[in-house]
């Protein structure tokens, strides 16, 4: 066993991350894979990404000197961590799709410094990035209340309490920016309905910008991205029993400058066939075919207005990096 085993088996008898049921039917990745991968063009959805290995790689694609949002978010946390805290004086904070909850640190720091004690459930679909988070954030605060939950935010918040007290939501990393238009209103809906007037919703958005820096950006010179892209193929020949073979392919990401938005590809470099048993199907794929595996949608003053707009949501403040590069919105309800 390695230290990491070592470290998860002893998080797991101090936290146990509780399963949130979907509050809507959300297709598992054998109907995802069908739907995505037998049909033209090929995609698949981008929560298959994080498993334990896609979220350590994450980790390190926002520790890479290219992938400028992390370090730029968490610039505007440091900045406006005190005043957020103090003016919402949440009783809980509230993480969706909370990774490490490295930058959820700010916000914590700042509690810390004015005194106030909130408690923080993160949501999130890894395991393994939640026993993580929440075993470092147990080191560092231990007044932190700490609940993990386990499950997929597209399936809706039916199941999630609601606070007497006030609640700070947090969606960070631009993660929004990882859903198609009306994904992201139906989440972003999904959302308001399990807000109340008290609660406030801190969303980051990465803002369009040169598309050397965001090619840059999806492309970083250690490769990590290209790894983490690549990655998915794994967690299909795991959970497909399918036989990929991350050799044969490429990764690609660039910027659309008319969609506003990166796109990650894996191109096939030679014309072979895949295998995928749980499926029961074998697929041909030729030279130069791609697998779309995300989007990320860059926003613009108006594009992130309008989206919460049609939410129903009330943008409350804009905190705006001072190289225009990302934004941190505060959003109520309307
Ligand atoms: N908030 C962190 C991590 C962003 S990466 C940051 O800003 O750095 C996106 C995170 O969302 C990952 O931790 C991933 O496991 C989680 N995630 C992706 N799809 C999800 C889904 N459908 N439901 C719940 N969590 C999801
Ligand atoms: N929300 C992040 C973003 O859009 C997710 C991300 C960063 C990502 N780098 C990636 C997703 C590389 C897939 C591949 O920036």
């Amino acid at each position: 066993m390695n230290s990491v085993d070592n470290l998860e088996n002893a998080t797991k008898q101090r936290f146990r991350c509780i399963p949130v049921p979907p509050a809507r039917h959300v297709p598992g990745i054998e109907e995802d894979a069908r739907n995505g991968l037998l049909s033209r063009p090929r995609s698949l959805p981008p929560k298959y990404f994080y498993d334990d290995r896609g979220s350590e790689l994450f980790e390190r694609i926002c520790k890479t000197s290219d992938y400028y949002p992390t370090r730029t978010e968490d610039f505007l946390l440091r900045q406006h961590a005190q005043d957020i805290i103090q003016k919402i004086q949440p009783s809980r904070i509230f993480e969706l799709g909370s990774g490490s909850s490295v930058k959820t640190q700010r916000l914590l720091d700042a509690c810390n410094e004015i005194a106030h004690f909130p408690s923080y459930t993160a949501f999130d679909i890894s395991e393994h990035a939640l026993l993580f988070g929440g075993e470092t954030l147990s080191n560092r605060y231990a007044w932190l209340e700490i609940n993990l939950l386990l499950g997929d935010y597209e399936a809706g918040f039916n199941h999630i309490p609601r606070e007497n007290g006030s609640r700070l939501i947090l969606f960070l990393g631009s993660t929004i920016g990882n859903f198609e238009q009306d994904r992201a209103v139906r989440f972003m809906n999904d959302l308001r309905a399990n807000m109340s007037s008290n609660d406030r919703l801190l969303v980051g958005f990465d803002r369009v910008k040169d598309a050397r820096i965001l090619n840059a950006a999806y492309n970083d010179k250690e490769g990590v991205t290209a790894a983490f892209n690549l990655n998915i193929l794994n967690v299909l020949n795991n959970e497909l029993s399918a036989n990929f073979d991350p050799e044969n392919f490429k990764h690609s990401a660039y910027y659309d400058t008319e969609k506003s938005q990166v796109e990650m590809h894996l191109i096939s470099s030679c014309t072979h066939l895949v295998t995928l048993s749980t499926l029961g199907t074998t697929i041909e794929i030729r030279t130069g075919e791609r697998i779309r595996t995300e989007i990320s949608r860059k926003f613009t003053n108006k594009s992130l207005h309008n989206l919460l707009g049609q939410a129903e949501l009330d943008v409350e403040q804009d905190f705006v990096s001072s190289d225009g590069y990302f934004s941190l919105v505060l959003a109520k309800l309307v």
